[in-house]
């Protein structure tokens, strides 16, 4: 493309679709794009402003980049101020608040717009003439700071307006936050990453901490969003008479306002929403305080005016506080199912967030260390969905006298065994392994858990008990258990504590438990490999993980045997996850216990072929480039390659012959370094090996066109009668389908059970296929296994 007129053509076409797409994206929660087709126009858009310079414009959609870092933030006079709001915290409170508005208007029952009330930042964004020129924070209402470069990398801001018709000066107030979704990921790296980068607090600190970030690089990199809610200065242009509509015309030209936002007649209406929304309240993707209750019409809203710095037409009513203040009453040690020790506080029981809590945890002793937590402290408590509570931080001022800095035990609390921390690990173990209780529990508690081997009332005392009177060691014997071994243990544990069964009837209670429980260990013997590797309960392995395992080796026998490099492979696995995984299959005990779940008629009922994506990461030289040999790149491991292309020739080569090859002195002494050590050169024929072992289990390239959903998108909805959803969608993802929580016009197709409801209604109305139940087993076949392709076809 070399003509000027076609190439500025072009960026103008790549710019608007892209423009389009994340409006779509952001503002109408409706993307119409795959994601890989979006970077790939970006991609290309970036290309052609690379070789064109003179075409880039200053609000193009490749702009949302991280500028150059600055010294400092420059102030910024608010033209109007950005004020704050009255809180209401019952009932009462907010029929006070509406009985002033109605008397102030003279009216009965106004109309509100009922809002969440978001837990980020607020910020306003001046657009003139529809182009974003600045935005900054509130600071203290009059005066805020200049962020505007932090602010352009967040691509829920638009960098210009669409449409038609906006104000020439228009700023738009709302709040920044970090979707809790981006937050656990951004932890789950920072976890990863060994302490290059800093865990964020809570979702509320990571969006104030990454917009006041000097570098607008770091601020890109962190998962931010925008919601609209207000306006700040409006000039040359008319808008909306009402609150609502102002909001909707936001919408209209690109903002992103919450799709929560409703209206409601009266204190009758709004405590309705009030009590809508915090139901929702933990299952949302972001954090909220409360709801805001404001008057909808604005010129109502200017009679009502301001009091101090608040307006008298809107109120925060908020949720009960999800942080208090209690006494640390002991500092005990819990010992998990890998033997992690999580130092975990007692605390004098405090209401939180409508939960009594009496036990918060203290993660790992270096967080400990950092808080300081003592016996005696008081401190704060969070708890924010239905994660555990934990411990924000200790209220210094109330620190009784003679208190101790908390150490970590030297030994188990359950068994005696050592614990033990690992050079450059966080969290320290229990090593008793088998030996200990705890452990023992954890492990079989998690192996039964729904998610994992689903095992129905298996519950922890059981477990315990079973431990206790040797029945149970590990996972392996649940299914060596007989009807009398667990009558018997019950009449142990009866004997034990005392309480005797004297009737007949509790007699009949035990046996029908005891049956119970043999059929649901037995039902669970069915399972999936997903199922079996997340129940294993491999550290740092969590249901995602054991998914991507299953779905990239599709085998048992494959996985159980690689060595750590090669579980890199799977998208998302790094190094430490590797290792783990890599360890736990390298103890005796643990290949043990699985030969004897396979023995005891554990069956995996969806093993497949490896994913044919794993081709690439097979050949030699990437094989070499996971060992993690220090100073050996990908690059150089190429060069390797070539030099030695044989097993014997990497294990044999000397510095000269390397060096001929093209490998810089150094890099070959690194090798040769490396390859001194025995565990060093064991690791290399090992995972030479079972390369070769995966390359040919793989799926010859015919085949490889692989699994019949590969690439599809897949809804379910409504009450099935013979699969639960969780068993639907993992049968469905074993045949490589991604299975969405909501329809648009990229699912393929839903999957419509029993009262199905308004996604049903979205798919009729977007023409998307819908599959009954009966049509959905035809598809799964009825034993289970995966259907021919031309059932694949069938469904195009
Ligand atoms: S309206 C004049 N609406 O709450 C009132 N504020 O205490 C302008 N906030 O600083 C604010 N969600 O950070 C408004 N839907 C919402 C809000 C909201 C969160 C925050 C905002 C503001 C504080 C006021």
């Amino acid at each position: 493309m070399n003509d000027p007129a076609a190439v500025a053509d072009r960026a103008a076409a790549l710019r608007a679709r892209l423009e389009d797409a994340n409006y779509r994206y952001h503002v109408l929660d409706d993307p119409d794009i795959a994601d890989s087709e979006y970077d790939r126009l970006m991609r290309e858009l970036e290309a052609l402003e690379a070789a064109h310079p003179e075409l880039v414009t200053p609000d193009s959609p490749t702009r949302h980049v991280g500028a150059a870092p600055s010294r400092e933030f420059a102030p910024v006079r608010h033209p109007i101020p950005m004020l704050s709001l009255a809180n209401a915290f019952s009932a009462a409170e907010v029929e006070d608040f509406e009985r002033k508005v109605e008397e102030r208007l003279g009216l009965r029952d106004p109309l509100f717009s009922v809002e969440p009330k978001f837990d980020g930042l607020a910020i306003s964004l001046r657009y003139e003439d529809g182009h974003f020129v600045q935005g900054a924070t509130r600071g203290d209402g009059e005066r805020g700071e200049d962020v505007t470069a932090n602010l352009r990398t967040i691509k829920a801001i638009p960098l210009r307006l669409r449409g038609r018709g906006w104000p020439r000066v228009l700023e738009v107030r709302g709040e920044v936050y970090m979707p809790r979704a981006g937050f656990e990921a951004w932890n789950e790296r920072a976890r990863a990453s060994g302490g290059t980068l800093k865990p964020l607090a809570n979702p509320r600190n990571g969006a104030a901490g990454s917009l006041r970030q000097l570098d607008p690089r770091v601020t890109a990199q962190r998962p931010l969003a925008f919601f609209a809610y207000a306006l700040g200065e409006v000039a040359g242009g008319a808008l909306p008479r009402s609150h609502s509509a102002m909001l909707r015309q936001l919408r209209e030209w690109g903002l992103p306002v919450c799709p929560l936002v409703a209206t409601a007649h009266g204190a009758g209406g709004c405590l309705d929403y009030y009590a809508r929304i915090g139901a929702q309240r933990d299952g949302l993707p972001f954090d909220i305080d409360g709801v805001v209750y404001k008057v909808d019409d604005l010129a109502a809203q200017d009679r009502l005016g301001f009091v101090g710095r608040t307006p008298r037409w809107a109120i925060a009513h908020k949720f009960p506080a999800q942080e208090q203040q209690t006494r640390v009453e002991a500092i005990d040690v819990q010992i998990g199912r890998t033997g992690a020790a999580t130092p975990t506080a007692r605390l004098a029981p405090v209401q939180v967030g409508g939960v009594t809590v009496t036990n918060a945890t203290l993660h790992n002793a270096d967080q400990v260390t950092r808080l300081d937590v003592r016996v005696g402290d008081t401190v704060i408590v969070r708890r924010a969905g239905d994660v555990i509570p934990e411990v924000v931080r200790v209220v210094p001022e109330l620190r009784p006298a003679h208190t101790h800095a908390w150490r970590m035990p030297s030994h188990c609390p359950i068994c005696g065994s050592a614990i033990v921390r690992e050079e450059g690990e966080a969290v320290a173990r229990c090593s008793g392994e088998l030996v200990c209780a705890a452990q023992r529990t954890q492990s079989v508690f998690h192996f039964a858990t729904r998610r994992a081997m689903d095992i129905d009332g298996l519950g922890e005392r059981y477990i315990e008990d079973l431990g206790e009177f040797g029945y149970v060691r590990a996972v392996s014997d649940l299914y060596k258990l007989s009807l009398d071994d667990l009558l018997d243990m019950k009449r142990r544990a009866d004997a034990r504590d005392g309480t005797t069964p004297e009737t007949v009837k509790a007699g009949k209670v035990a046996t029908k438990w005891a049956e119970n429980l043999i059929e649901a260990i037995d039902r669970s013997r069915r399972t999936t490999l997903a199922r079996f590797l997340y129940a294993l309960g491999i550290s740092q392995v969590g249901e995602a993980t054991a998914k991507a395992l299953a779905n990239w080796f599709g085998q048992l026998a494959l996985i159980r045997h690689l060595p750590w490099p090669l579980f890199k492979l799977v998208p998302d696995v790094g190094s430490e996850v590797a290792r783990a995984i890599g360890a736990f299959f390298a103890q005796r005990g643990n290949q043990q216990v699985i030969d004897e779940l396979l023995a005891r008629g554990v069956d995996l009922g969806d093993l497949h072929a490896p994913s044919p994506k794993l081709r690439g990461g097979l050949d030699l030289p990437s094989v070499l480039a996971c060992l993690e040999v220090p100073r050996l790149t990908a690059v150089r491991a190429q060069v390797l390659a070539a030099a030695c292309p044989q097993l014997h020739d990497l294990l044999e080569a000397d510095q000269h012959r390397l060096v001929a090859a093209g490998l810089p002195v150094e890099v070959a002494d690194a090798w040769l370094a490396w390859r001194a050590e025995p565990a060093h050169r064991q690791l290399l024929r090992d995972a030479v090996a079972a390369a070769a072992r995966l390359q040919q289990a793989l799926p010859d390239v015919a085949a490889a066109a692989s699994l019949p959903l590969d690439g599809r998108t897949v809804v379910l909805t409504g009450t099935l009668a013979t699969l639960t959803r969780d068993e639907a969608k993992a049968r469905l993802e074993a045949l490589g389908a991604k299975v969405a929580g909501s329809v648009s016009k990229k699912t393929d197709f839903v999957v419509a059970g029993e009262a199905a409801g308004s996604k049903l209604d979205k798919a009729r109305e977007l023409g998307v296929a819908i599959w009954d139940e009966a049509r959905l087993l035809a598809f799964l076949g009825a034993d289970g296994t995966a259907p021919s392709r031309d059932h694949d076809d069938d469904q195009t």
